[in-house]
């Protein structure tokens, strides 16, 4: 792009899975590949944001011009977004983070035991709610990833995480969602809900930058 509307601006990405262990050789986590992530820091970066990508454990390189902070769990994700969410103009929450986490770590390896073993899983900080309750001024999107329902969820996460737009992606469509090149979605905000096509998540991350970056302009005349 030939105009740099984030210049000056600095933008957090969250990218990827979280990783809850179990024991040291074993973990919880989720089929996130961080592609739709690093799309996002990558785009941002292109329109002159400086750009801080926290991603968890994915086999990607991160985009140039990019500050990549590598984290594992949910924890350790809400802690570097916390560091930097004072500075930033805008917050996109891409990563598919763990809704709950082992009660328990176990220090050695788990063995096997007969019959049905049973792990205790408690919740994790959702930190996407964590950051619209600490919001100044700060843009906070978000994403939701849906096999149903897909904007009716995604209207009531805008709402109860008080977060600006919300990027609803149906999971179950062919092309879209997890591991995938391209992806589908939905952008919703007060005044909009937009569909977004199939196209690769590249050119997907720009166009919803773009679009968001508009809105922005609009609304603040
Ligand atoms: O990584 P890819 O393979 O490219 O796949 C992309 C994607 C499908 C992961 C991505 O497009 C996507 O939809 N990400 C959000 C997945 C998700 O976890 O949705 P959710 O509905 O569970 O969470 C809603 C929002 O709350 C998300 O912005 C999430 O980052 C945030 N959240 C969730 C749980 C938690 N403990 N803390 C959070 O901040």
């Amino acid at each position: 792009p030939k105009e740099l509307p984030l210049k000056g601006k600095k933008v957090v990405v969250t990218a990827g899975p979280t990783r809850e262990r179990i024991d040291p050789v074993r973990f919880l986590t989720n089929f996130s590949s961080g592609k739709m992530g690093y799309a996002m820091a990558e785009a941002a970066a292109s329109l002159g944001a400086e750009t801080i990508l926290i991603s968890g454990p994915v086999s990607l390189s991160p985009p140039p011009n990019v500050t990549l902070v590598s984290v594992e769990s949910a924890k350790e994700m809400l802690d570097a977004v916390l560091l930097h969410f004072d500075t930033a103009t805008m917050v996109v929450k891409t990563a598919a983070v763990a809704d709950y986490k082992p009660k328990e770590v176990h220090s050695q390896k788990m063995k096997k035991q007969p019959g049905e073993s049973v792990i205790v899983l408690e919740r994790t900080t959702d930190i996407l709610l964590e950051l619209g309750k600490r919001k100044k001024d700060q843009l906070l999107i978000g994403f939701a990833a849906e096999t149903n329902d897909v904007i009716h969820y995604a209207k009531s996460k805008l709402d109860k995480k008080n977060a600006d737009y919300i990027i609803a992606n149906d999971v179950t469509e062919e092309g879209s969602g997890f591991g995938t090149d391209t992806n589908a979605v939905t952008l919703v905000g007060k005044n909009i809900e937009q569909y977004f096509g199939h196209q690769t998540k590249k050119v997907l991350a720009l166009q919803l930058l773009q679009t968001i970056i508009q809105l922005e302009k609009d609304d603040a005349k």
